[in-house]
C-alpha cells in the first residue's frame, strides 16, 4: 500500500505530485549587509525540489521585522533579483515554491536592527525566560516598544509589498508567518498584547492585525497565492494563549471566505487545532506536527489518511534528506542532520546531505 503522503493532491487553488511540503526553515545563510540570499541557496532548494510543495525560510518585509545574522529580506531589488535565481532553477527542476513571510516583532535584538533601533511590539512586554542571537553572541532581550497605528499601518502595507516582490521574483505564492511566538502571533495572544486601542483589548481586536495583513496581500497578489502558518497554543518564544479555541475559531471564520491557497497550522499543545479547526476551513490545509523526527512520517500520514489535513509539511528531516518523497516511497533509511551546522556558514550541513542515488 502506498503511503498516503505519496499521493496527488488537487486542491481548489494548488496541484502537487505529492502530499510532502518542506516546512519553513531559517538557515541564517543570506548575506548579513545586503539580505541578499546565499549563492547556495539555489541549489538547497533544488535538491529538495521533489517536495510537493516548498515553503522558504522566513524573508524579512521591513529591516525591523529581522531575526538577526544572515536572515534574507525580500525588500531590495537585489534580494528580488537573488530570489529569482531561485525560484527558476527550482521551477526548471519541477518544483512549486511559496515565500514565507516573517516580521518578527519583539523577537530581534537592537544589535540586530538599523541604528541600533528598539524593537517593535504590541505591547512593551520582554521576553525573560530566553536569550537572542546577534553578531556577539546570545544576550539578554530588551523591552520591545509598543508599535503606534502609524507603524502598523506601515507594517501591512510592507507585507503587502514584500508579496508583490515575491511575485516579482517569480514565487508560485506567498506564506505568512502567524506561527511561533512571531509579530503576528504576539498580537493574537493575550500575554504579549495589553493594548486597548483598535487594535487590541477583545478577540476582534486581537485578530484585526493578522485580518489587515491577510486581507492586504491576498489584495496585492490574489488570495488564491496566499498561505497563512499559525501554531494556535504554542507557547514557544513567550506565547501564553488563554483561549486558543476561542482566538482561532474566530480568526479562522473570518479568513475562510477570502478563498485564500491554504492554511497551514501546527499541532501543538493540548488545544487539538487541526481537529478543531479542519471543518472550519473549506481551503487546503497543511499540517505540521511539532514532534519527535523518528515518528514524522506515521504522524502524517494519520493525519492525511484521518482527513485532518490534505498535506503535511516536514521541516527536520528535510534538512538531512533532500529526497525525502523518495526515501518515504522506498523506506529507505532517513539520515540526521548535524545541529552545530543548522544556522549559518556555507555548504557544509547545507547543500551536502546526499540523495540516494548518489550515495551508492
Ligand atoms: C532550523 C529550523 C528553522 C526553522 N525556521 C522556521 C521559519 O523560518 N519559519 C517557520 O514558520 N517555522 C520555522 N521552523 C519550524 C518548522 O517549520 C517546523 O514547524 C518544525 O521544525 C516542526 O516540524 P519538524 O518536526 O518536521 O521539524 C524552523 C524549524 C527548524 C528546525
Amino acid at each position: 500500500m502506498t503511503s498516503p503522503l505519496l499521493h496527488p493532491y488537487e486542491g481548489p487553488h494548488l496541484t502537487l505530485p505529492n502530499r510532502i511540503a518542506m516546512a519553513p526553515m531559517t538557515r541564517g545563510r543570506a548575506d548579513d549587509l545586503t539580505g541578499v540570499p546565499h549563492p547556495l541557496t539555489k541549489d538547497y532548494y533544488v535538491q529538495r525540489a521533489t517536495a510537493g510543495l516548498i515553503v522558504t525560510e522566513g524573508i524579512y518585509p521591513d529591516i525591523h521585522g529581522k531575526a538577526g545574522p544572515g536572515i534574507p529580506g525580500l525588500v531590495t531589488d537585489a534580494q528580488v533579483a537573488g530570489w529569482r535565481e531561485v525560484t527558476e532553477a527550482v521551477h526548471a527542476a519541477g518544483g512549486t515554491i511559496f515565500a514565507q513571510l516573517w516580521h518578527v516583532g519583539r523577537m530581534t535584538h537592537p544589535l540586530n536592527l538599523p541604528g541600533g533601533a528598539t524593537p517593535l511590539a504590541p505591547s512593551p512586554v520582554r521576553i525573560e525566560s530566553e536569550q537572542i542571537f546577534t553578531d556577539v553572541g546570545d544576550v539578554d532581550h530588551v523591552t520591545p516598544r509598543a508599535i503606534t497605528i502609524a507603524e502598523i499601518e506601515a507594517t501591512v502595507a510592507a507585507f503587502a509589498a514584500e508579496a508583490r516582490n515575491a511575485v516579482r521574483a517569480g514565487f508560485d505564492g506567498v506564506e505568512i508567518h502567524g506561527a511561533n511566538g512571531y509579530l503576528i502571533q504576539q498580537f493574537l495572544a493575550e500575554n504579549t498584547n495589553l493594548r486597548t486601542d483598535r487594535f487590541g483589548g477583545s478577540l476582534d481586536g486581537r485578530i484585526r492585525f493578522a485580518l489587515d495583513v491577510v486581507e492586504a496581500v491576498a489584495a496585492e497578489i490574489g488570495p488564491e497565492r496566499v498561505g497563512l502558518r499559525i501554531s494556535p497554543d504554542n507557547p514557544e518564544n513567550e506565547i501564553a494563549e488563554r483561549d486558543p479555541r476561542g482566538t482561532y475559531r474566530a480568526l479562522v471564520d473570518a479568513i475562510d471566505p477570502l478563498g485564500l491557497a491554504y492554511l497551514h497550522v501546527i499541532e501543538r499543545g493540548a488545544y487539538g487545532a487541526l481537529a478543531d479547526l479542519r471543518p472550519r476551513w473549506s481551503g487546503t490545509l497543511i499540517g505540521n506536527f511539532n514532534g519527535e523526527e523518528a515518528t514524522q512520517q506515521r504522524a502524517g500520514e494519520e493525519v492525511i489518511a484521518a482527513g485532518l489535513a490534505d498535506v503535511f509539511s516536514f521541516g527536520r528531516l528535510f534538512i538531512s534528506n533532500p529526497d525525502l518523497p523518495s526515501r518515504f516511497a522506498t523506506g529507505a533509511p532517513l539520515a540526521p542532520y548535524v545541529p552545530e551546522l543548522v544556522y549559518g556558514g556555507e555548504a557544509e550541513g547545507y547543500v551536502d546531505y546526499p540523495a540516494l542515488a548518489s550515495q551508492r
